[in-house]
């Protein structure tokens, strides 16, 4: 066979770099499940929106191999392919064989899910994206875990399709895995190449880290006057006596924090305010009363705000915020010695790790511990930082925290 087969281009660029970032995005939307790193994951998850849509334009218009015309096998041919290759006797195709076709087909479709109950988590739970304001809180949780079960179910397509790869690459003596790295194959001669698509490849190529530039460009020129906030949350509202009155000693700590109730008695005994008298007139007392009850933890105005409304039992009038169950389970990892550090300064301190804290909308990606030891990770993406506020020609960063009301 080796003699007469010659080395032909079967999978050209674009549908290279399809597979592999596409890759690329599942594994780091896998790694960054942790909120805290929402900003990379939801990246990812537009990323793979893009490819797909991508790959579905270029099913239509793409070349010979990437067509879907070319791997339209009905689900019996599917089978019936699966079934010789069990019994080891499967002809070989050069394109997608009609097992293989279904694996993508269900690898696709499970993406496009995958990324539109993203889509609906993000918009209902944090507030954001194209969805947001679609869902509220309760229903972007359950659009979340369904993302999650999904997430898992093509977990479990994509460990099916390396097995396929794995069966048909012994099965054919032929590694499959570095044809979709080179694009090449050893195929008969006459058959049809797939050369091309190289400028599509580029474009596609010059798209991706574009955007990936513009996505993070806020951590490269951020500096540690002005961090970087990945997700500006909605404004939140908003009361200037308030701000005035209950911000004098300590962050003005939002009314979405508390339910009513805690509100209510707290302004009620506002003479003696944690060992202070706070010395408000009736009318100072009522308006902001008035203002901590009605934007409460019960409105469920942000992610924080059901959370811990949740996790207060009905009966309990809690004081303090940290003394919530969702506060206390949420900062239960950080040590003694960070909250006792001079940067941090104590568990009211919220500000000196919540980038947002002025604001209440506690976003996980706005959360900085500013005693964290610094990695070498760290420290080769400062160097990166200088060298781009450096070519950014000393322009001053947006000014992201000043747009607050
Ligand atoms: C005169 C200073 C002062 C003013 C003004 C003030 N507070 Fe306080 N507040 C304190 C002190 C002191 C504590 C206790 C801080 C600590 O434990 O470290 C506190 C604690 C709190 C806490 C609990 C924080 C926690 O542990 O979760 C809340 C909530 C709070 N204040 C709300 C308010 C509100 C609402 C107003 C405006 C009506 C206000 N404060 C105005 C001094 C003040
Ligand atoms: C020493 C740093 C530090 C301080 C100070 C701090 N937090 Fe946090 N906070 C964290 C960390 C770290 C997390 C993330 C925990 C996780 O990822 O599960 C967090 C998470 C939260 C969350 C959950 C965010 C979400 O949507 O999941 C809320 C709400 C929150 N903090 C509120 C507060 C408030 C209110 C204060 C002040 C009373 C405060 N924090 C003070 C470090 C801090």
């Amino acid at each position: 066979m080796s003699n007469i087969s010659r080395e032909v281009k079967i999978w050209n660029l674009p549908v290279r770099l399809f597979h592999w970032v596409l890759v690329g995005c599942f594994i780091t939307a896998w790694l960054t499940r942790d909120d805290r790193y929402l900003d990379i994951h939801v990246f990812a998850g537009y990323l793979m929106g893009g490819l797909i849509l991508f790959r579905l334009l270029w099913g239509v218009i793409g070349g010979p191999y990437a067509r879907f015309c070319d791997f339209a096998f009905g689900w019996r041919e599917a089978w019936d392919y699966t079934k010789m290759v069990l019994k080891r006797c499967a002809p070989r195709f050069i394109g997608h064989n009609p097992a293989g076709s279904w694996g993508i087909y269900i690898l696709l479709g499970l993406g496009v899910l995958v990324v539109i109950t993203g889509l609906l988590a993000f918009g209902g739970e944090e507030g954001h994206g194209p969805l947001a304001g679609l869902l509220n809180y309760a229903q972007g949780a359950i659009a979340h875990d369904l993302h999650e079960l999904l997430a898992w179910v093509m977990l479990g397509a994509v460990a099916v399709h390396l097995l396929g790869v794995l069966v048909e690459s012994v099965l054919h003596r032929e590694n499959l895995i570095a044809s979709m790295i080179t694009g090449y194959k050893s195929v008969p001669p006459g058959t049809v190449s797939a050369a091309g698509g190289r400028p599509v490849g580029v474009l596609m190529l010059a798209t991706i880290i574009a955007a990936g530039f513009s996505w993070f460009y806020g951590y490269l020129v951020e500096t540690p006057e002005q961090p970087y906030r990945p997700f500006v949350g909605q404004q939140l509202p908003d009361n200037a006596l308030w701000r005035e009155e209950c911000g004098a000693c300590h962050l003005a700590f939002h009314p979405s924090l508390l339910p009513a109730r805690s509100w209510t008695v707290m302004m009620e005994s506002q003479s003696s305010h944690f060992g202070e008298d706070l010395f408000l007139e009736q009318d100072a007392i009522d308006e902001i009363t008035a203002f901590l009850a009605g934007n409460a933890a019960e409105q469920a105005l942000t992610e924080a705000a059901w959370k811990i409304d949740q996790s207060i039992p009905k009966t309990a009038t809690p004081l303090r915020i940290t003394e919530t169950q969702y506060w206390i389970d949420k900062h239960r990892e950080i040590s003694v010695q960070v909250w006792r550090s001079p940067k941090v300064n104590g568990k009211v301190n919220c500000a000196s790790c919540h980038l947002d804290a002025d604001d209440g909308t506690f976003e996980d990606a706005a959360m900085r511990i500013p005693v964290e030891a610094d990695s070498s990770s760290a420290a080769v993406f400062k160097i990166f930082q200088k060298a781009v506020r450096y070519f950014s020609f000393n322009s001053s960063p947006p000014n992201r925290l000043e747009d607050k009301g």
